[in-house]
């Protein structure tokens, strides 16, 4: 077989599916002699015939059937192959548009670097802003991907859990409550509250847990920022409930300590979502499957992060 050549293979292909030369030779633009002439180099490699004639019908030989068979393998694995370079020449241009909460962005621009060193030609433009900001780009299709804690409620989405990102209650310190155990909600309505802006996921998920206990918040300070809420609390302006992801390495140093509060941590997860039925483009698609992967170090990374209770 060493001596066969892959055009042999595909002419013979093709003539053993019509079952005709002259056919094969119509869909190959060939002349009939030229399949034949190529169907008995075939044969005389093999060194067993591939076809028989019966009366005016040309079937199969046993070797026949088994080089068919091989042949369409041949075939499928080649085309796989062909998507396959395609998809890695997209790659290697392209732009992947990501949308994230702002929580997110304590991991995702460390993850971009590896990505960016895997697929050079990738392009990224990363927004971050906040639930609502997010739910305004998802509508008008601005983004490949979007990273959001809270599922959009009147919007068709592909969705796709892949970390936690639990909201727990920061304080200084030097807080009066930091070394109590089980505190109630009740208690830390007394202390004075920072909130994230309206809009925000954070905000509306602390806002539900305390309205589900009929408690209200002593509101003493609205900040749109998570880094400006950290500094905040420590100066002392009051307690705030954060994703705990936001409690970066650095930030471990600071000085902030979780409270043990009941009801909390309020559990939450991220999910990469995109609008059903939107088709993913190779990059985005590759961008995906990369962040499902990395997740999971992630998760040990933050783990490292949190700061001593
Ligand atoms: P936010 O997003 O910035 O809208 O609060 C964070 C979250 O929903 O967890």
């Amino acid at each position: 077989m060493k001596q066969a050549t892959l055009h042999q293979l595909k002419v013979f292909e093709a003539a053993a599916r019509h079952g005709s030369f002259t056919r094969a030779a119509e869909e190959l633009f060939l002349t009939q002699p030229t399949v034949s002439m190529q169907v008995k180099q075939l044969t005389k490699a093999v060194g067993l015939p591939l076809f028989e004639q019966v009366g005016k019908r040309l079937y199969l030989t046993e070797a026949g059937q088994e080089l068919f068979a091989t042949c369409r393998e041949i075939f499928e694995q080649l085309s796989q192959f062909e998507m396959k370079v395609a998809d890695l020449k997209g790659l290697k241009q392209g732009q992947l548009r990501l949308a994230v909460i702002t929580t997110a962005k304590y991991f995702i621009p460390r993850l971009l670097g590896p990505f960016c060193q895997l697929y050079p030609g990738i392009d990224i433009s990363l927004q971050v802003t906040n639930h609502s900001g997010i739910l305004e780009r998802l509508k008008e299709n601005l983004d490949d991907l979007y990273i959001v804690s809270q599922l959009p409620e009147h919007f068709d989405v592909n969705c796709h859990p892949f970390l936690e990102n639990p909201l727990v209650v920061l304080a200084p310190s030097d807080h009066p409550l930091a070394d109590e155990k089980n505190i109630s909600l009740q208690r830390l309505s007394e202390e004075p509250f920072i909130v994230r802006e309206p809009g925000s996921g954070t905000r509306t998920a602390v806002q539900k847990l305390f309205d589900d206990q009929g408690i209200s918040l002593k509101v003493k300070l609205e900040l749109g920022s998570n880094e400006a809420i950290k500094q905040a609390i420590t100066g002392g302006l009051g307690i705030s409930v954060l994703s705990r992801h936001t409690l970066t390495p650095e930030g471990a140093a600071t000085k902030l300590t979780i409270l043990d509060v009941e009801g909390f941590p309020i559990s939450r997860h991220w999910y990469m979502i995109y609008p059903a039925g939107k088709q993913l483009s190779v990059v985005a698609r590759t961008y995906f499957e990369y962040l499902m992967e990395a997740a999971k170090q992630i998760a040990e990374q933050t783990n490292d992060a949190r700061p001593a209770p």
